[in-house]
């Protein structure tokens, strides 16, 4: 049974130095409150339907991505709260969780079950709002996607922490500089200032302001070892927004009488022991996730043209184009390098700025990736569009510290 994507819609993805993110600085501050969770969801929800000229009625079946509703928004059941949008009531629906892979399984789930048949049009959200805690509280929130009882204590920014050990790592063992993680930084807000849906749409950082350690870019991580690897730049964004998509079989495309522009081609999804420590230098579950998703694509990382990465930390970013097979094991960074991965490079990767500018609404950026690339293929991405529209793209989504991983692969139908 093929899967065809319908539609795809993110909010705005919005935090601290947003000029809408109300925050103590904000004319607003104490008058208005930024948009909730149970917002977010409903205005994916009715950006999707738009998008995809579609009437409530023709959605058989919904999946929210969502983390930690509970902790940081006090919102639990959020299948229900998606049943909240006029005209989706008594629908089967259900919240799916994987740290920060939670969008990235909601979306494998709505394909299951569009391949078993029993729904043919079906809608996916992520979501997450985070902005309601500090960022230390909000780390304390976000280390329950590691192992809390035995990783919590080794930083109060755990998964900062965990990735620093994974730059201390590769800047160690492979040829990898800090201007090579700076490169990253640089690309992902240059892109960002193209996507006026980016929570750095507005901010400028150069490679020289990535690199430098200073009052907007301090080292904050208190772990001896590990304090000097990580600065604010070279972390995702605490960001609120939501995603969402609608997906049909072909039996979906039929009843809605539509033809087939972007076809889900090959995915799979993995999950590695929680407790066990994992290599710092390979995101190892994400390399075997996409080697089953190529496989079942038909097609070689070199037929990708365009690619969403889970850069959560400058890093990962290079980690990813290794697991993803764009570059030998250790041999991320001569991408980023000679520009292959920039806009108007080979494969742009992260073309709407990805988790370090775009932002990373936790519960969301799983769906968030997929729509990103099925936008590029359907050539509406405005002024970070690529040209020509790319043929193949691939999405990976991570949730924890490699510890689940959603890989999906799109085809543009010609
Ligand atoms: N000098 C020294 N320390 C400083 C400092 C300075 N000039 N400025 C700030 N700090 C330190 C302080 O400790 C401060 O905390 P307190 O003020 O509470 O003591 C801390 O840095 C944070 O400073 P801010 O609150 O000003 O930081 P911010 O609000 O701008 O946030 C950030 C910056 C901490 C990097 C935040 O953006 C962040 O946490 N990003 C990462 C988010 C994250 O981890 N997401 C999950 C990714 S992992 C993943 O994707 C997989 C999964 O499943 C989870």
């Amino acid at each position: 049974m093929s899967i065809y994507v319908v539609g795809a819609y993110s909010t705005e993805f919005i935090g601290k130095f947003h000029p809408r993110f109300i925050w103590k600085g904000h004319p607003d501050y104490g008058k208005r409150e930024n948009p909730t969770l149970e917002e977010y969801i409903l205005e994916a929800v009715e950006g999707v339907l738009r998008e995809a000229q579609l009437e409530v009625e023709q959605v058989e079946r919904g999946y929210v991505g969502n983390f930690a509703g509970e902790l940081f928004a006090s919102q639990g059941h959020l299948g229900a709260l998606l049943a909240q949008y006029p005209g989706l009531a008594r629908r089967p629906f259900m919240r799916v969780e994987g740290a920060c892979a939670s969008g990235g399984l909601a979306v494998m789930a709505a394909i299951e079950a569009l391949r078993s048949g029993s729904a043919n049009v079906v809608l996916v959200v992520g979501a997450e709002v985070q902005t309601t805690v500090n960022a230390k509280q909000g780390a304390d929130y976000l280390a329950r996607a590691a192992h809390y009882a035995t990783q919590r204590s080794l930083d109060p920014f755990t998964f900062p922490c965990l990735f620093a050990r994974r730059t201390k790592a590769v800047l160690e063992e492979t040829p990898t500089t800090f201007e090579d993680l700076a490169l990253v930084v640089e690309k992902a807000y240059r892109n960002a200032n193209l996507n006026p849906k980016a929570h750095m749409h507005t901010v400028k950082v150069s490679r020289e302001d990535a690199l430098a350690s200073g009052e907007s870019n301090p080292f904050f991580l208190t772990h001896p070892e590990y304090k000097s690897y990580l600065k604010v730049k070279d972390c995702s964004q605490v960001s609120d927004g939501a995603s969402a998509l609608i997906l049909a079989n072909e039996r979906g495309m039929e009843q809605l009488r539509r033809t087939p522009q972007v076809q889900m081609v090959g995915w799979a999804y993995l999950s590695s022991p929680l407790k066990e420590a994992s290599d710092p230098l390979r995101l190892e579950t994400t390399y075997f996730a996409a080697k089953e998703a190529y496989q079942m694509a038909g097609i070689s990382p070199k037929e990708v043209q365009v690619a969403e990465v889970h850069d959560c930390f400058s890093v990962s970013e290079l980690l990813m184009y290794e697991a993803l097979q764009f570059a030998d094991f250790g041999e991320g960074y001569r991408l980023i390098r000679e520009g292959k991965t920039a806009l108007g490079g080979a494969l742009p990767v992260n073309p709407g700025g990805g988790l370090l500018a775009f932002g990373h609404p936790v519960g969301a950026t799983g769906v968030k990736q997929v729509a990103e690339i099925a936008r590029q293929m359907l050539g509406k991405c405005g002024k970070y569009q690529i040209s020509p529209l790319p043929k193949y793209g691939i999405a990976a989504n991570m949730g924890g510290d490699d510890r689940t991983a959603v890989v999906s692969i799109l085809a543009r139908l010609e």
